[in-house]
């Protein structure tokens, strides 16, 4: 008999933060088995308990969070196309039959990719309105010049015409071709024409965090680990740029070095 406290049984379904279940517990709107429960620290049975939110019975399976480091030569899709599928890096053992990815990296790109089976979560990620912004490490063919920076934050228009979002960049002092960009919006091949609209090249790119989820220095590529509800929630949240680029430039500037 599985025994959790109810705040966690409701949050791993997805829809509502901890702080809300508390909330909605303290205005009497949670039941367990009928009986209204006042106390989110409430032990129960997740395969015999029925739980209902504002009248709705949630379902005893909870959804999957999957972070996986991406490698080089996998493609982001649910099936081979082009490259076997990322899905075969997920272990059997942690994958289940709906899961997908949500959200995008080339084929030969790097790092920090969210697979799930929330397809609610999967759509809030990446509506324009919520839009959470991801931040990338790249090996650049030339310098980076320092004017990029004023560039980007202007918005960069693509070869196509298409006028981007103000974004950041930042260089890594101990390496005049590592950089770091965060992006507010996910278009095509949008850093490497971004760079490519400044005259530069992008040779490796490394998404390091989606939203306030980082890509935990410990997992190499190909590995993966199951993130849970509270670190999803992290997405919404995500770090302040300058702070991220100072925090983290020693430990993903000496992965990008190697490779
Ligand atoms: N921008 C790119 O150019 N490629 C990616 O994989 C992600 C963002």
């Amino acid at each position: 008999m599985p025994q959790i406290r109810l705040d966690r049984f409701i949050s791993e379904r997805g829809e509502y933060t901890r702080s809300k279940i508390k909330e909605l517990a303290a205005k009497g709107q949670i039941r367990v088995n009928g009986a209204v429960v006042r106390k989110p620290d409430l032990k129960i049975d997740t395969e015999n308990d029925e739980v209902e939110v504002l009248g709705n019975r949630l379902s005893s399976e909870r959804f999957r969070y999957i972070l996986l480091n991406k490698p080089a030569g996998y493609v982001c899709s649910t099936e081979e196309h082009d490259g076997p599928s990322v899905m075969e890096l997920i272990p059997p053992e942690m994958r289940t039959k709906n899961m997908f990815p949500a959200g995008r990296l080339d084929k030969d790109s790097l790092g920090a990719l969210l697979v799930t089976d929330d397809g609610e979560l999967a759509h809030r990620m990446l509506s324009p309105k919520k839009h959470i912004p991801k931040i990338y490490i790249v090996k650049l063919d030339s310098s980076f010049q320092s004017k990029y920076v004023n560039l980007f934050a202007d918005g960069i228009t693509l070869s196509d015409g298409y006028q981007c979002l103000p974004a950041k960049v930042c260089n890594i002092e101990s390496s005049e071709k590592l950089a770091f960009i965060e992006l507010n919006e996910g278009k095509y091949h949008q850093v490497k024409r971004m760079f490519a609209a400044v005259g530069n090249h992008v040779e490796v790119l490394m998404r390091v965090s989606v939203g306030g989820v980082i890509l935990p220095e410990r997992l190499a590529f190909g590995e993966c680990m199951e993130l849970l509800h509270k670190d999803v929630e992290n997405l919404f949240s995500p770090p302040d740029f300058k702070a991220f680029c100072s925090e983290f430039f020693g430990v993903f500037s000496a992965i990008l070095i190697n490779i």
